[in-house]
């Protein structure tokens, strides 16, 4: 029983820090209501009893105010007679629920323990299949997405990933920016030199070189930072790697699709180990820091009376109980990020400060959903060819647009007039409020234009669920954190020379333990009961109080948003491979975004 459970200490840590240190609060109102909440919602103008309204919203912008950040020097964290203790109380109730998730996890972990055992442990990259092979059925019940343990020897897998999993890093290089490297037989890989690509406007480039400062964890584990080309292929159209310069601090080796399976294989990992490092640590800043700081502003602005206070109350569920999480249930010392990941807990928050004070997880406008995109020339592009595939914005797209539908008939419901706008004090203040709770790059006071509103709330409700689907909650367990493609560490010195073995390869990988952890830790983010469930991206709106105390167009609104979800969920579901083996141009079957199984809320 060399691989018992019982002795797997990096699983009993993984699983400890999924139990909440409970601690002792006292209920406190979220919603300053009046007593009769059926009242429909009012812009202050229209509001029958405007003292009372002052005064409770008087109330709530004392009891509310701003923090120190936590997980990371972001956003302000919820401090106040009012608003510590129900941040606190949101963090108690995920912690609950977290709980009933890791009861699931852990017993399926020892399946996966003993499945393993018997096999025989991990003696080779196919062996990793195993610890998938129907093991998680409470848990992980669909596993990885259909190709991801198969197909991970496909380039076209990896590249991809970087236009589906995690498309918040990669960049078109622009014809005159300069080169971070050479690669001196791209000729003979692309048909063109790394010039010709380059001025063709074919080539990409995905840096995380930017972390190379960040300190690393303890105990045997390693990780280097590494710089990927891609390239789009003239004959083909496909979007495929090029090369990928590893960076050690004895050695600097590039590496292409020339080199032997092993050595390309391990940069392949290595610079996915870097991309699921930047995903999670820009999705805590982007989705969380960020939206929560929009949130907190309006709590210390908006009655809750008002219409827009209501819209924020339904998409951001529970937000504030998210960096409690993290900073008690993954990032403390000798946790599961400092246990599994070669990056430590500390490098984490540093990573996420670096990403956030640098505006690239922080800039709310710049990172509306076709800016983000357009400004790394994904799309709409000056130069060079359209991608052929483009898996997150095609979907994205069609939640992201059918949210802005939403969220005009919500906004012109209310507002008719820039005058209407003009005249919301409340709304306002909301606006204006962004400078004490520094947010960055949010639309200028006074706002005078309905469709800025619009923009506004349409951002926050497409970073709740769709960017904060496809970078977390279901999508790592099922894909970028996934074994054998997607070690969260290696455990043995980066190579500082070609040639790799297959010997060298495994010693590299994580063993039995490690890798029980790291599909511990991510399982523990899935959310199988949430699929088909109110919970869903297809019922963001559809909550009884919002549409009662709305409006009809708000009504009709959301009734067409969730037919147009139940049918996109449809198309989602219905994805299959296709005669070269694909799905979206990739050799797996992406489901991150499927409206009937991505939550509308953060989550965790
Ligand atoms: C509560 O509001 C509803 C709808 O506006 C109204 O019909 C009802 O009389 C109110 N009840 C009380 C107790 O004020
Ligand atoms: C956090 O960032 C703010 C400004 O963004 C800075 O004033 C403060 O000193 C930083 N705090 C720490 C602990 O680094
Ligand atoms: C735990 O697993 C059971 C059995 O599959 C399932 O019914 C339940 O919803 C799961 N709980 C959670 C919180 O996922
Ligand atoms: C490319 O560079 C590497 C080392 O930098 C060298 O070993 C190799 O011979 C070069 N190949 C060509 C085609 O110049
Ligand atoms: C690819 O297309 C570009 C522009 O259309 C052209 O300049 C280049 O020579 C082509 N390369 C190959 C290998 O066909
Ligand atoms: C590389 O150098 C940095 C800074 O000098 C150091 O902190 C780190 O431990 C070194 N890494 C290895 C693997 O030796
Ligand atoms: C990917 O895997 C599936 C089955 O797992 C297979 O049907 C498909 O042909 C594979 N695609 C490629 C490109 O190998
Ligand atoms: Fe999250």
């Amino acid at each position: 029983m060399r691989f018992g459970f019982a002795a797997s200490s990096f699983i009993m840590r993984s699983i400890i820090l999924l139990v909440f240190h409970a601690s002792i609060v006292t209920p406190a109102a979220l919603h300053l209501k009046r007593d009769n909440d059926t009242e429909p919602y009012s812009l202050p103008s229209d509001d029958p009893d405007i003292a009372a309204r002052t005064s409770a919203l008087q109330l709530k912008h004392a009891g509310w105010t701003y923090g120190p950040p936590k997980a990371g020097n972001t956003s302000f964290y919820p401090t106040g007679a009012l608003g510590g203790p129900a941040a606190q109380q949101q963090a108690v109730e995920l912690g609950q629920f977290q709980d009933l998730v890791s009861a699931n996890v852990t017993s399926d972990s020892q399946k996966a323990a003993a499945a393993i055992t018997a096999a025989g442990g991990l003696k080779s990259l196919d062996d990793y299949a195993i610890l998938y092979q129907n093991q998680w059925q409470a848990s992980v019940p669909k596993g990885p997405f259909p190709g991801m343990l198969t197909n991970y020897t496909d380039d076209l897998l990896f590249s991809m990933e970087s236009l589906s999993l995690n498309p918040f890093r990669i960049v078109r290089v622009a014809p005159s920016a300069a080169l971070p490297f050479a690669v001196n037989n791209s000729a003979s890989i692309s048909g063109d030199s790394l010039e010709s690509l380059q001025s063709d406007g074919r080539l990409f480039l995905s840096d995380m070189s930017d972390q190379n400062e960040l300190p690393t964890s303890s105990a045997g584990k390693y990780t280097a930072p590494s710089q990927a080309y891609f390239y789009i292929d003239n004959s083909t159209g496909d979007f495929l790697p090029l090369a990928i310069k590893v960076q050690t601090n004895s050695s600097s080796l590039t590496y292409t699709p020339a080199d032997s399976t092993n050595d390309w294989l391990m940069a392949k990992m290595l610079f996915n180990m870097n991309n699921f490092g930047h995903a999670e640590w820009y999705h805590l800043g982007a989705t969380h820091a960020l939206t929560e700081i929009v949130y907190l502003a309006a709590i210390r602005t908006l009655s809750d009376e008002h219409p827009v206070m209501a819209m924020l109350h339904r998409i951001m569920k529970e937000a504030f109980a998210i960096r409690v999480a993290a900073e008690q249930r993954l990032l403390y010392p000798g946790g599961p990020i400092d246990s599994l990941f070669a990056y430590a807990a500390a490098g984490a928050s540093q990573y996420t400060t670096i990403l956030y004070e640098n505006g690239q997880s922080s800039a709310f406008q710049a990172n509306y959903f076709r800016a983000n995109l357009e400004s790394r020339g994904l799309i709409n592009s000056e130069f060079g060819p359209e991608l052929k595939h483009f898996p997150y914005y095609e979907d994205g797209a069609v939640i992201h647009d059918s949210i802005h539908t939403f969220m005009q008939a919500f906004v012109k419901s209310y507002y008719k007039s820039p005058e209407d706008l003009a005249q919301d004090n409340e709304l306002q203040s909301w606006i204006a409020e962004a400078g004490p709770a520094q947010i960055v790059d949010f639309p200028a006071a006074p706002l005078n234009d309905v469709d800025a509103l619009v923009d506004i709330l349409t951002h926050v409700a497409h970073i709740v669920s769709i960017v904060h689907g496809t970078l977390n909650t279901n999508t790592p367990v099922a894909s970028d954190a996934s074994l054998p493609f997607h070690p969260s560490s290696f455990w043995s010195p980066i190579p500082t020379s070609k040639g790799i073995t297959d010997t060298d390869l495994m010693k590299l990988m994580p063993q039995v333990q490690a890798s029980i952890g790291q599909i511990v830790l991510l399982a523990a983010f899935n959310r199988p009961s949430f699929v088909n469930s109110d919970q869903t991206i297809t019922h963001m709106f559809d909550d009884k109080e919002l549409l009662a105390r709305t409006n009809e167009e708000t009504r009709a609104a959301e009734e067409k948003f969730r037919e147009d979800m139940n049918a996109f969920s449809e198309t989602v579901r219905g994805r299959k491979f296709d005669e070269r083996g694909l799905s979206q141009g990739m050799p797996f079957i992406w489901g991150s975004l499927d409206p009937n199984t991505a939550s509308y809320w953060l989550t965790i």
